[in-house]
């Protein structure tokens, strides 16, 4: 490396050290990190169904309730993906509780309902009624 006359690095280099260090800390920061944003149509519509459907038994913002489970913890699983979930909205678990939506609910509710929990499970959406 050339050094300036005044014995310290070229400030120009100097500069250049700066910005190869903030690029490098930019992306060392977490992709999973929460990104609040507002709710797209398909998470609005799941978050009004999941509130006239689900929130008295999985509680307000999918956190759980007394009777029923945490449903953010549920989707964050490695075996759980839409069509899962789907089976499991539209047969119920009867003996433990849980209801069967099907023929109750549409496909494109429950599927609506997915996407709102896999939002607050990935802290996209925060509590509350979601921004449009
Ligand atoms: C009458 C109360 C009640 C209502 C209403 C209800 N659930 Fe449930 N749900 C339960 C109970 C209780 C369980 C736990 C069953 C068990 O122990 O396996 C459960 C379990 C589930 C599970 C599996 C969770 C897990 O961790 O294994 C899913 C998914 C689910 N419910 C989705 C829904 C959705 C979506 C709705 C609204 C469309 C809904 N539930 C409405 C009571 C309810």
């Amino acid at each position: 490396m050339r050094f300036h006359p005044c014995g310290y690095p070229h400030p120009y280099v100097a500069v250049a050290l700066v910005l190869v260090g903030v690029g490098a800390w930019a992306q060392s920061t977490p992709a999973q990190e929460a990104q609040p944003r507002p709710a797209t149509k398909v998470e609005y519509e799941g978050w009004r169904q999941y509130m006239i459907t689900c929130a008295r038994c999985h509680g307000d913002d999918a956190v759980g309730g007394v009777m029923a489970p945490d449903l953010r913890a549920f989707v964050a699983k490695d075996t759980v993906n839409q069509t899962s979930f789907h089976a499991t909205v539209s047969e119920g678990r009867l003996d433990k509780g849980m209801p069967g939506f099907k023929g109750v609910m549409s496909a494109e509710q429950i599927d609506a309902i997915y996407a709102y929990v896999v939002a607050r499970a990935k802290g996209n959406l925060p509590a509350g009624r979601p921004k449009q």
